[in-house]
C-alpha cells in the first residue's frame, strides 16, 4: 500500500507535545541511525527539531521496514507514525513509525561525518556544515537577536529606514573601501555604515536605524573580523552621548534576556556557560579612555596613551569582567571624523565602544555627532575627505541642526559573545573573509 503524506496532519518535530497520542506526518532528513535485529532509531531532523523515529519490525509491514533499513545519512524522507512521550525523560517525545516514505535516497557519504574536521574544511562545506547541530543553533540565536534588536528600537521609538549599500563617500575609515566604477559618476563604493544616511532621516523621524550588509575591505585575519558583516545603525535627535549609552545598555539587556528566554535548548547545544549571560544588567562598566589606557598598561600591555585598543588589549580587558564596559572618550585622531569632541579635551571625541565581557571586546560603535557646520567642515579637511560627496552630509547641519547621537552594532560580533563561539565566522551564514568568498 502507497501512503502520501499528503492526507495525513502535517507538522514539526517542536510541536510534538501537542499531539502525543495522534498519528502524524513530519518531514525531514535523517541525520542518524541505530540498528537492532527488528528495530531501527533514526534520528531525523525537519529543521525545527530533532527527534527518534522508532521502526519496529512487527508494527510496520517489510516494505517500511525495508526503507528503513536502507536509509543513509542525510536522505530526505517523509515520515508518519505516532507522537509518544518518552518513558523516561520529560518533555521529550517520540515517534512510532508506520509509514517511510523516501524523498531522496544519497547514495554518496556524506562528506561531515560524525568525526572532527578542521575548520578550513568546515568552511570549504560552510553549504552542508550550516546543517550541523551547533551551527543550527547559532542561526536560531541570530534570528532572536534581530528579532529582540528589532523589538527594543520600535519600543523606544525608533523606526527602520533603509540605508543605501551602493555610496559615493566612506563612511568609516577610507582605507577600507570597497570601490567600483559606476557608470559614468565615477567611483562608488560599498557602505561601511548605513550611519551618514539615518542621520539625514532623523530630521524627518526623529529617531531611526537601518540594519543591513556592511563591507570593509580591511587587511585584518583576526577572529573578530568579517569583510562582509551586517550592521544595525541606530540614530536619535535630541540624544546627548549619556543618553546614547542608556539606550545601548538598554537594548543589550533586552536581548540577552530574550535570547535567554527563548533559545535555552540552543544555548545548551552550543555548551554555553549561561551564568555570566544571567547577569547581564545594566548599568554596564564605564571607564574613560585614559582610565582604560592605565588598566592595561598596569596589566602589561605597550598600549600608549594616544593609541586605539588592540584586539589583545579589548580582550584582556574584558576578560576580568563579567558585565560589559563602555570606553569613552578616545582621542579624535583614533576615531572617524564625525564625532563630537568632548568639550572638557577637545582632543578626544563624546564617544563609547561597548566592550563585551569573557575576552569578547568591541560589539558595538557609537558617539555623540559633530553638528557645527563649521567644526564639521573642519573635520573633513584633516581626515582629506572629498569635500563635495559630503555637501549633503553638511547640509544637515544648515537646516535645523540639532544634538543627535548614535551607534553601530556588528551583528556577528553580538551573536558571537551571546553563544561563546570563538570566532565570528560561525556567526554568519556564508562567511566573508579576505581569503575566503566560496561557497
Ligand atoms: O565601530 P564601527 O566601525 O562603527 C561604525 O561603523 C559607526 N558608523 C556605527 C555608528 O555609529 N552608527 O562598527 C560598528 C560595529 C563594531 O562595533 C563591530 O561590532 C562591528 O561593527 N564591526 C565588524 N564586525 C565584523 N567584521 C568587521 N570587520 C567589523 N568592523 C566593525
Ligand atoms: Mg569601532
Amino acid at each position: 500500500m502507497k501512503y502520501s503524506y499528503r492526507i495525513m496532519k502535517k507538522v514539526f518535530i517542536k510541536d510534538f507535545s501537542k499531539y502525543v497520542g495522534d498519528t502524524v506526518t513530519i518531514q525531514g532528513w535523517m541525520f542518524n541511525k541505530r540498528s537492532g535485529k527488528n528495530i531501527h532509531f533514526l534520528q531525523v531532523r525537519d529543521g525545527s527539531g530533532v527527534t527518534q523515529a522508532v521502526v519496529y519490525q512487527p508494527s510496520v509491514d517489510d516494505a517500511v521496514f525495508a526503507n528503513a533499513e536502507k536509509l543513509t545519512i542525510e536522505s530526505s524522507i517523509t515520515v508518519s507514525g505516532e507522537v509518544t512521550a518518552h518513558p523516561k525523560q520529560e518533555g521529550v517525545y517520540e515517534l512510532q513509525v508506520k509509514t517511510i516514505e523516501i524523498i531522496q535516497l544519497v547514495s554518496e557519504e556524506y562528506p561531515i561525518a560524525k568525526k572532527e574536521h578542521g575548520p578550513d574544511f568546515l568552511l570549504e562545506n560552510r553549504h552542508l556544515w550550516l546543517r550541523s547541530g551547533k551551527q543550527r543553533a547559532i542561526q536560531v540565536v541570530r534570528n532572536t537577536i534581530i528579532n529582540g534588536i528589532y523589538e527594543y528600537l520600535n519600543q523606544n521609538g525608533f523606526i527602520k529606514i533603509d540605508a543605501p549599500i551602493l555610496t559615493p563617500n566612506a563612511c568609516e575609515g577610507t582605507t577600507e573601501l570597497f570601490e567600483m566604477e559606476y557608470f559614468d559618476e565615477g567611483k562608488a563604493y560599498l557602505s561601511q555604515s548605513g550611519q551618514l544616511y539615518i542621520e539625514a532621516a532623523i530630521f524627518s523621524v526623529g529617531r531611526c536605524f537601518d540594519f543591513g550588509p556592511v563591507f570593509r575591505a580591511e587587511k585584518s585575519k583576526t577572529r573578530r573580523h568579517l569583510t562582509e558583516f551586517w550592521m544595525m545603525d541606530a540614530e536619535a535627535a535630541f540624544v546627548e552621548h549619556e543618553e546614547n549609552m542608556k539606550i545601548q545598555e538598554g537594548l543589550v539587556v533586552h536581548v540577552v534576556k530574550k535570547v535567554l528566554a527563548e533559545n535555552m535548548e540552543d544555548l545548551i547545544m552550543l555548551e554555553r556557560d549561561v551564568e555570566p549571560l544571567k547577569k547581564i544588567e545594566a548599568p554596564f562598566i564605564r571607564k574613560t579612555h585614559a582610565e582604560a589606557v592605565k588598566e592595561l598598561q598596569e596589566m602589561g600591555s605597550d598600549i600608549k596613551a594616544d593609541d586605539d585598543l588592540g584586539g589583545d588589549d579589548e580582550t584582556i580587558l574584558t576578560k576580568k569582567y563579567d558585565k560589559p564596559i563602555f570606553v569613552e572618550k578616545y582621542p579624535a585622531k583614533v576615531k572617524a571624523f564625525y564625532m563630537k569632541p568632548d568639550p572638557q579635551d577637545p582632543t578626544r571625541v563624546l564617544c563609547a565602544d561597548l566592550l563585551a565581557p569573557e575576552g569578547y571586546g568591541e560589539i558595538f560603535g557609537g558617539s555623540q555627532r559633530e553638528d557645527d557646520y563649521d567644526a564639521l567642515l573642519k573635520k573633513i579637511e584633516e581626515h582629506n575627505l572629498p569635500k563635495e560627496s559630503f555637501s549633503w552630509y553638511l547640509d544637515l547641519r544648515k537646516f535645523g541642526s540639532v544634538p543627535h547621537s548614535g551607534f553601530g552594532i556588528g551583528l556577528e560580533r553580538l551573536t558571537g559573545w551571546i553563544c561563546g563561539t570563538q570566532h565570528i565566522r560561525e556567526t554568519i551564514p556564508f562567511p566573508r573573509l579576505i581569503n575566503r568568498i566560496y561557497p
